[in-house]
């Protein structure tokens, strides 16, 4: 079966044709990053016009590429919740527009449940149960996945996500938009130990995060400090604050593994690019004989193929 995906939850028009779940034939993403830069942050309202003017090309390019045709398509699945309503909006009226003209099925797919598919595509040995690892700008979760519309909440950040983290502690450093990319950067020839910034583990057990208190560290340390010796100091800075950030992910993902006595761990969403996490994470599970499995990189940000391959599934 071909699958037509759409997603426009935040700030990517993203469509692509995927067959059973797992061949990717196309995933055409345009993202509208570069109009939020000068706001240090996604604008909804610039993220919702961007997808209302792009999103019937990037549609038609998504079948170019694939080289099917709209009349060999079996469903839509279209990214329903969670995100900004009106950029959601947006990705809902197209497939629906095409669902109901050309007499397709579509179906809903929740956003963070398909960044945990995005793995999926690539591995198909990952099995049921596993605990699902969401780190993204929007929302950190951890998750008890038994089955493709089985998904269990764990744990959620109190606070800022983990990627939201990432960007205002680089705008606190003025390191532009978006944060992690420019941090991690900056971290590789940095000392991770250099500053001790604060692990907030919450109460004893707990599988909630919590990371504005790690950004408001860093505010105070670059506010107690003269530009200059910041400037200096900005590559430990950036490792130190990843670090900390990283222990409190790689701590809590591996107590929920063991809590629920689950020996896989899939992790989604655009930090689990983020190169620390992933060896951290890697080392961590190793130790714990736990098997780890991340997206390829094309797939860790927003895009239509992880929302086609879940749909799929679903539907199934
Ligand atoms: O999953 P995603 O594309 O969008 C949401 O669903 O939110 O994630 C975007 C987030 C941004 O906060 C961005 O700073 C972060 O992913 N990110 C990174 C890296 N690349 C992107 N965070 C840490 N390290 C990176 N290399
Ligand atoms: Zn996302």
């Amino acid at each position: 079966m071909l699958v037509l995906g759409i997603e426009t939850s935040c700030d990517e028009t993203s469509a692509a044709v995927v067959e059973n779940g797992r061949r990717v034939l196309s995933n055409v993403v345009l993202s509208s990053l570069h109009l939020h830069k000068p706001f240090g942050g996604v604008v909804p309202e610039i993220a919702c016009r961007h997808h209302a003017e792009l999103i019937d090309s990037v549609i038609k390019q998504a079948f170019d590429k694939s080289g099917c045709a709209i009349s060999e398509i079996g469903l839509i699945g279209v990214t329903d919740n969670p995100g900004l309503i009106g950029a959601l909006m947006v990705g809902i009226s197209a497939a629906k527009g095409i669902a109901l003209s050309h007499g397709i099925k579509y179906t809903g797919v929740n956003h963070l449940h398909a960044h945990l598919y995005a793995p999926i595509i690539d591995n198909p040995k990952i099995k049921f149960p596993f605990i699902g690892l969401v780190v993204s700008g929007g929302h950190t979760n951890l998750m008890l996945v038994k089955g493709f519309k089985d998904y269990h909440n764990l744990g959620q950040t109190t606070d800022d996500a983990v990627g939201e983290a990432f960007d205002k502690v680089a705008k606190i450093l003025n390191l532009g938009y978006p944060g992690g990319p420019a941090i991690e950067k900056m971290a590789k020839t940095g000392n991770p130990q250099k500053i001790k910034f604060p692990r907030t583990m919450l109460s004893a057990g707990s599988l909630d995060f919590s990371f504005s208190g790690i950004k408001t560290s860093v505010l105070n340390y670059v506010q107690k400090r003269k530009a200059q010796s910041v400037k200096r100091k900005v590559n430990d800075i950036c490792a130190s604050f990843q670090e900390a950030v990283v222990d409190v992910i790689v701590e809590k993902s591996v107590r929920a593994c063991e809590n629920k006595k689950i020996n896989t761990l899939v992790v989604g969403g655009g930090v689990s690019i983020n190169s620390r996490l992933r060896g951290k994470l890697q080392e961590a599970c190793k130790i714990s004989r736990i098997n780890i499995y991340f997206p390829s990189r094309g797939l860790c940000m927003d895009n239509a193929a992880m929302v086609a391959g879940l749909a799929y599934q679903q539907h199934k």
